[in-house]
């Protein structure tokens, strides 16, 4: 099929063409975002393919159906960013990749906690300012420690198992609980109670009205003092401006963050020579007991293989008009 490509660096590039030796698509790659003033680009292509930072508004979708676009593949499993229900009312098919790599954002989240832990970032620097003092980078065994987990699906499963192997004490909170999660040894608890007990919590359900600033002023009260917050699920999980105030008070004593709310107007791009103008994210990033990266946790080769393969195979099913399990509707 003829698809437009939309939003594509170097490594999507890459991997979708790797992948597409099997499915033989006419892939024409476009280095923006499809957005209003692009859109027009996509004229006379039965399929374009998205990201997660490229707003498929109802206007935009009106506009794909009316240029002759059939089907929106989204190289990602989240599909907030596209109106459903205009794509269902202009007749157009919307596919998604449900699932690629749990281990990479599970493996991340531990990623962060090393370093948040073991002061690695500081460390990294100062061994090459030939800086070989220990003061200030004293860590904690993670051995017998107790981390939350708060939603135990794909992601939270894979990320109990290594901190098991850590030989930590695992306690959750899910509205669903796990039965592979309950063999490992998770002991469920109301939300509350896991954020009082666990020396680190971790955020692995998705951003739903239900869960949206499900760490706020008043859950981070129940914190234990000095504890770690780690979230590598979606921003609009934790209220910003609250954790910065607990970040003050001494009440979370390290944050790793993968994710933030208003991540679009930053992340995904290179802005080192641009001054930023997001006032709470600079604050946040001036705290020395603060990691964040830029939603990177699912970005390995293993992950960008399975998004392209998948994507790519959607994509063949619908034109073959083959049933495909990756197809999402309007609810
Ligand atoms: P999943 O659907 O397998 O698991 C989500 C879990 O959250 C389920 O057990 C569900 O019962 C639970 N849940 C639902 N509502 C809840 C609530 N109100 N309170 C507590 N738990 C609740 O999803 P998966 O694959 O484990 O992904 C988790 C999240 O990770 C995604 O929603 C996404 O936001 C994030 N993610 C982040 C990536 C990154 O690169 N940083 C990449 C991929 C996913």
């Amino acid at each position: 099929m003829r698809v437009a490509v939309f939003n594509t660096k170097s490594y999507d590039r890459e991997f979708l063409t790797k992948a597409n030796e099997k499915y033989h698509h006419d892939l024409h790659f476009f280095p923006f975002h499809l957005t209003k003033d692009t859109v027009s680009l996509a004229a006379g292509f039965p399929a374009v393919c998205v990201f997660i930072n490229d707003y498929l508004t109802g206007e935009i979708v009106q506009q794909l159906a009316e240029q002759g676009t059939r089907l929106i593949a989204t190289r990602s499993a989240g599909f907030n960013h596209i109106d459903l229900v205009a794509a269902r009312e202009c007749g157009v098919t919307v596919v998604r990749v449900p699932a690629y790599s749990p281990y990479a954002v599970a493996e991340h989240a531990v990623g962060l906690i090393l370093m948040l832990n073991r002061k690695l970032h500081k460390a990294y620097n100062r061994v090459r300012d030939d800086n070989f003092s220990l003061e200030g980078l004293l860590g904690f065994d993670l051995h017998g420690s107790t981390v939350g987990i708060i939603g135990t699906g794909t992601i939270g499963l894979c990320f109990a198992r290594i901190m098991h192997g850590f030989g930590c004490k695992l306690l959750a909170y899910d509205v669903q609980q796990n039965p592979a999660c309950l063999e490992l040894g998770v002991e469920y608890l109301p939300l509350t109670e896991v954020f009082t007990y666990s020396d680190i919590v971790s955020l692995h359900c998705p951003l739903l009205p239900e869960t949206y600033h499900l760490v706020n002023s008043e859950t981070l009260q129940h914190f234990k003092p000095g504890a770690m917050l780690i979230n590598t699920s979606r921003g609009g999980l934790i209220d910003t401006k609250a954790v910065i105030e607990a970040i003050k008070c001494g009440r979370i004593g390290y944050l790793g963050i993968d994710v933030y709310e208003q991540e679009e107007n930053l992340f995904f791009e290179d802005l080192s020579d641009t001054v930023i103008q997001d006032d709470v994210f600079q604050l946040l990033q001036s705290f020395p007991n603060v990691v964040i990266t830029a939603h990177q946790a699912f970005f390995t080769r293993n992950a960008l293989t399975n998004i392209a393969e998948t994507t790519l195979r959607n994509i063949k099913e619908i034109e073959e008009g083959k049933e495909c399990p990756n197809v999402i509707v309007a609810r």
